[in-house]
């Protein structure tokens, strides 16, 4: 397995941080490829709980190089709270590299996300605040400052002039809108103070740039060409994992736009994220929970809002990592998984969280939708409007009521619980590999030897 890629194959917090974590094992290196602190990944290790937002999740194993590449958008600040944080954990981070061309996520981004959220009311994207699509517009703006720029003080300080200039009056203008809003509905009635009327202290040029040169020389250690040292452990015939985050229905150029992220967590971007070739990919693995969820606003075809959609969430802990919002839940899509499966060209796939439907008489897949005009549809259509009004047709399968926590062998499942993940893996022509069943490291079941 050179080269694996690992990507998400629902609307994300599939649980790709713990089958990154068991592959890992027999990677040399592991690389994120796009997103930013938008994602969360939790990893339980004899126990203890580790959340990871940037760091990929292979930074647990102190000989492998651990990669934050190109493609992904950072936050200085969030990198340097996780890296100290895991450090005070006694945790190895001279293995954490990262590329000198990623772009940086600035105070400006999370003022601009947030308030072009608050604009939008209630056609908010539901976004987690965090800069990342304003961040993602600047870099295809040439307006953003990279992590090469932290260690020339006289370049940064000129970039940030630059593209700051342009934010301070999107965001004077929003405050102005903001104010008249206020005015029009009675004070105290915006429900959130995202703009303050008086000119923010982070936004000044002085402080922000002599604030990152300091996070320049905190991360100077770390700060590498990642695209060569990936090519140099590939070429050496070892292995790298690259690591996705999101998930492929919240593609910006695949997903159920405008209800997604701004980068490309499909498995195709990897190549252009790590700065690797088409060819250097061998596998690529779609991580699927074993029913749905989705944070945030956007088309969800199977969302239960009912006393199932409870037990998914209740029973699968379904918060948000980074936000702690409560996740929506539904039963699983075979007909987004199946254009999952295509988009990405998987090769195999690994359910998660099985264990949370024990307890349900009866399970339903979606297996193709209806339109609003009685159409029958058996793949993902391509059109919005047809996906926001679609619904689901199902198919049923008996339920199971044993707890899968201690199943270890694929023998040990209940005949109910291997006929459904049977059925999923014929419906999308994948191969199941690796079960979950429980939160640890050590609960799972691979499948097929
Ligand atoms: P953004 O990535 O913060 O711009 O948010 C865009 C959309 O992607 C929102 O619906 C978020 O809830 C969703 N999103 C972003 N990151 C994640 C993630 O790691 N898991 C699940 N949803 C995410």
């Amino acid at each position: 397995m050179p080269g694996l890629v690992i990507v998400g194959a629902q609307w994300g917090d599939e649980g790709k941080g713990k089958v990154t974590d068991l592959l890992a094992e027999r990677a040399d290196a592991i690389v994120r490829f796009q997103g930013g602190n938008n994602a969360g990944h939790t990893i339980v290790r004899d126990g203890e709980e580790f959340k990871f937002h940037l760091i990929p999740s292979g930074i647990l194993y102190p000989d492998k190089a651990c990669v934050i590449g190109n493609g992904v958008v950072l936050d200085p600040r969030i990198l340097l709270g996780e890296i100290d944080g895991l450090r005070r954990r006694g945790v190895d981070m001279n293995n954490l590299k990262i590329s000198a061309n990623a772009h940086l996520i600035m105070p400006y981004h999370v003022l601009l996300d947030t308030a072009g959220e608050v604009k939008l009311g209630k056609l908010s994207l539901g976004t987690t605040r965090r800069g990342i699509g304003p961040c993602y517009a600047d870099k295809a703006l040439r307006l953003g400052i990279r992590v090469q720029d932290l260690l020339d003080e006289k370049i940064l300080r000129a970039k940030i002039r630059t593209a700051l200039e342009p934010k301070q009056q999107a965001l004077r203008e929003l405050s102005v809108q903001r104010r008249k809003l206020r005015k029009e509905a009675g004070e105290g009635s915006v429900a959130e103070g995202a703009i303050e009327d008086a000119p923010d202290p982070r936004l000044d040029l002085h402080t922000m740039t002599e604030e990152h040169v300091n996070y320049g020389h905190r991360l100077e250690p770390h700060i590498a060409d990642t695209s060569r040292l990936c090519w140099d452990v590939l070429d050496a015939g070892k292995t790298v994992i690259f690591e996705g985050a999101q998930a492929t229905l919240l593609d910006l150029d695949h997903g159920t736009y405008p209800f997604v992220t701004s980068s490309n967590p499909i498995a195709g971007a990897a190549t252009v994220g790590a700065g690797v070739g088409p060819t250097d990919i061998d596998e690529v693995w779609g991580v699927a929970k074993a029913y749905a969820t989705r944070v945030g606003a956007g088309p969800f075809p199977t969302e239960l809002e009912d006393a199932t959609g409870r037990h998914m969430l209740e029973k699968g802990h379904e918060y948000g990592t980074t936000t702690g919002r409560e996740r929506r839940c539904g039963w699983m899509d075979l007909v987004a998984l199946r254009y999952a499966v295509r988009l990405n060209r998987m090769s195999s796939l690994a359910i998660t969280k099985l264990d949370v439907l024990s307890g349900l008489d009866t399970l339903r897949v979606a297996v193709r939708y209806r339109s609003r005009e009685g159409a029958l549809l058996d793949s993902f259509p391509y059109h919005q409007s047809i996906l926001h009004s679609a619904t689901p047709e199902y198919e049923e399968l008996p339920g199971f009521s044993a707890d899968l926590q201690e199943c270890r062998d694929e023998d040990e499942l209940p005949p109910e619980a291997r006929s459904y993940l049977d059925y999923i893996a014929e419906f999308v022509g994948v191969p199941i590999r690796l079960v979950g069943v429980g939160p640890a490291r050590d609960q799972v079941v691979w499948l097929g030897g």
